[in-house]
This record gives C-alpha cells, structure tokens and sequence, in this order.
C-alpha cells in the first residue's frame, strides 16, 4: 500500500479541507441545535463534486477513487459528523449499488442525478424487527403483471424525509431466506409511499432519519436492482463500502474531538500553567493521536482493496469496528480534558461526544463487524 497520497488525491483533500473550515464548520453546531438538514451545504458538495466521488464522469460522477472519497468523509465529518453521514448514504450506499448491479438504463435514469447531486439518496434495509439480523425481512414484494406490489415498514431510514430515490430491500420468497429478498430503485414520490416524522436522536442531529411506510407501492420491472432474490447480496456487498465511510467519518469525529481537546489544553490553566504541561493531559492526547492516526490507517487500507479490486470485507468490518470504538475512546477523553467545560453546549466536544456513538451502531454494529471478521478468519 502506498502511503502517499497522488496528486489527484491531495487535491480533494485540500479542497473538502476548505470546504468542511470555512463553510461546513461555523454552521455545524447550529445545524444540531435545530436538528435541521443542510440542504445549503449538500448544494454545495454536489457543486464540488463530492456527491458521486467514485463514480465514473460518464454517469454523473467525478470519476476518482474511494481514497478520494474517504479523505472528503474524514475533512467533512471534522467539521460535521450529520453532514458527513448524508455524504456518504449518497456515495456509498445509494450511487454505488447502482454502479455495480444497476442497468445502463438504471444509471442512465437513477445514478447520473444521484451521482450529480441534482438528486439525493437513502438505503431502507432495516425494519422495526430487522437490525442485526438483516435477512429478517418482513416488506413483502409480490409480482403483478409486469411489475410488483411492495408493502411494509422501513426503520431509521437516513436521508428518508428529504431523499427522492431509495435503494429498497423487500421479501419476494419468505421460505428462502436470505436468497428470498430482492432490491428495487424506488422514487420516493411514487403513491403508497410514506415518510414518518424526523426521528429525535441522541447524534447527527442535523442527519434527518426516520420510518418509511410502504402501502402497495406499485414498481416496474425496471425498478428491480439485480436478480430476484439477489438483494442480500446486493445489500451486504454494499454495506462493504459503506462501512469504510463509516469508518472514515469516525475518524473525522475522533480528530476534531482531538484537535478541539488540543487546542483547549494549550489555553486552560490550573495550577499556573496551561493543562497541556500536564503529563496526565499529555498522555492522553498521545494515546488519542496514536489511535486516531492507527484508525486512519486502517481506513486507507480497506478503500486502496476496494480500489484495486481485491477482496475488502474483513478489511472494511475491522476499519469500522475500530474507528468507531476509537471515535468513542477520544472523544469520551476529550469530554475529560474540557472538565465542566466538556458538558455544556457552548464547547462543541459535548457534540462529538455525542455523534461518536452511532458509529458503533449503524451499518452494522461492532458485534456484527466483529462476526464478520471471525466468518472471515475461521472460513481462510
Ligand atoms: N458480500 C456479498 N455477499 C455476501 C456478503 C458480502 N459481504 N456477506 C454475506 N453474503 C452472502 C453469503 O455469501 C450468503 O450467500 P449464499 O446464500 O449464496 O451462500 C448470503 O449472503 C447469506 O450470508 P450469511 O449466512 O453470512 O448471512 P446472515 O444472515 O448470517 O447475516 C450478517 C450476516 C453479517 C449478520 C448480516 O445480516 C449483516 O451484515 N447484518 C447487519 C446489517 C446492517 O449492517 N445493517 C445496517 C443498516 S443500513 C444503515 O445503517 C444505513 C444508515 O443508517 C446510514
């Protein structure tokens, strides 16, 4: 693996750098306050390319590599963990499937707004009883004439109260299991479809999620995405990538959890001297920069497999798994370093503190990253 970013590389860095401290940044604690969608900032990243990162110019996209995309999630999740969370559904979990297993037609008709940020994107796999066990699905999917009849529930639906298109995972054969699920591009204005109101969460509160329900929605055949009970396939292969993105925006997390605890510890004093000259304040921002710099790492690694092709599964569940327990470790120390100051809202660690913890939990929570990574280990 080659630890120096290309050329192409430092420039997005750079440029979502810019992006996430002088417009991203001043806006992010607002954004929380109000639990309110950045409808401005998403405008913006789809003016700078970052909507579609690694999809190819021909379908809207900005034709670079998921190194690329995952330095844009670290610099915007430094600045906003909600904000980082809408960019990366749209990246990974909504243009990516259509990329892989869409049709031309499809990437004609769904990925190229998608990947333009003309249109944004949500994934509705989880459902009231299916978190974990995704292949507990219970929105059933019947065939009518040339097309099909969807109904059901959808839980926690990132991006669902302001997406036009869903990637949707329904049940077309109950007795198969998980091969008895299939997917379906879904507009979001087609009739039977309901979104519930924004769910009220601890984090990313600017990242609006909520319930979808589903009333004998009524499809195409072209909506279908991939074979008849092909869609667990579809849906585990592109949570692969998304959890990179997870991964890349704890890191984000962790680093401004880091660099805000940095910046405080040089200012406060106690006992006649900034708490920075402290080795107990020390000790920590080493461990917190050591993780972080190891969490990263980890992060490049599963998206150059991804990049070359290679097989990235375990590489992606252990980048998640630890980045998000790191995020956790940091910003809970950062809390720490800020003392009282750390527990109110004036300070934005008591933010980080509180966006950390999602990254444990969605697109698969450290149990399942950690079940996914022994599958793997046991199965070589
Ligand atoms: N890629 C392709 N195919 C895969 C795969 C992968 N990574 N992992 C499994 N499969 C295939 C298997 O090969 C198998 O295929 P066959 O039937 O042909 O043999 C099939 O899928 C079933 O595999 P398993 O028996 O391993 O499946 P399982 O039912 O035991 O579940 C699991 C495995 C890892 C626990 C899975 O259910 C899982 O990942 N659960 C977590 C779900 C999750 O991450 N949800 C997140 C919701 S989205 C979200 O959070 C978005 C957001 O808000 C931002």
């Amino acid at each position: 693996m080659d630890l120096q970013l290309t050329d192409e590389q430092r420039l997005v860095q750079e440029t979502a750098r810019t992006f996430a401290r002088e417009e991203v940044l001043p806006k992010a604690s607002q954004l929380d306050r109000e639990h309110r969608h950045p409808k401005e900032l998403v405008a913006r990243m789809a003016e700078l390319g970052l909507l579609g990162i690694a999809v190819p110019e021909e379908w809207g996209g900005a034709g670079l590599d998921n190194v690329s995309y995952v330095l844009a999630m670290e610099e915007i999740s430094r600045a906003c963990a909600s904000t980082g969370v809408i960019l990366s559904v749209n990246n990974s979990l909504v243009c990516d499937p259509l990329l892989k297993f869409g049709s031309d037609p499809q990437k004609r008709e769904f990925l190229k707004p998608l990947a333009a940020g003309e249109k944004l994107g949500c994934f509705a796999l989880s459902e009231p009883e299916a978190g974990s066990d995704a292949a507990a699905q219970t929105t059933v999917s019947h065939r009518d004439g040339n097309g099909w009849v969807i109904t059901g529930i959808k839980n926690w639906i990132t991006n669902g109260p302001v997406a036009d298109t869903c990637i949707l995972f329904t049940m077309t054969d109950r007795a198969a299991g998980s091969r008895g699920i299939t997917a379906f591009i879904l507009p979001m204005n087609a009739p039977g479809v309901r979104c519930g109101p924004p769910d009220r969460k601890l984090g990313i509160r600017a990242s609006q999620s909520c319930q979808i329900f589903l009333d004998e929605v009524r499809l195409d055949d072209s909506h279908r995405l991939g074979e008849v009970g092909g869609g667990f396939k579809v849906a585990m292969s592109t949570l692969d990538g998304g959890r990179i993105g997870i991964a890349a925006q704890a890191v984000g997390i962790a680093r401004a959890a880091l660099e805000d605890a940095m910046g405080y510890a040089r200012e406060r004093k106690t006992f006649g001297q900034a708490i920075a000259q402290h080795q107990a304040i020390q000790f920590k921002l080493a461990d917190m920069a050591t993780e972080v710099d190891a969490a990263r790492l980890l992060v490049w690694r599963a998206a150059t497999l991804k990049d070359r092709g290679a097989r990235f599964t375990s590489e992606a569940s252990m980048a998640k798994v630890f980045a998000s327990e790191v995020a956790n470790r940091v910003a809970k120390e950062a809390v720490q370093i800020f003392g009282g100051n750390g527990y109110v809202e004036d300070f934005p660690v008591e933010r980080h503190f509180r966006d950390a913890k999602i990254t444990e939990i969605y697109e698969g929570t450290s149990e399942i990253q950690r079940l996914v990574i022994a599958g793997n280990l046991l199965k070589e």
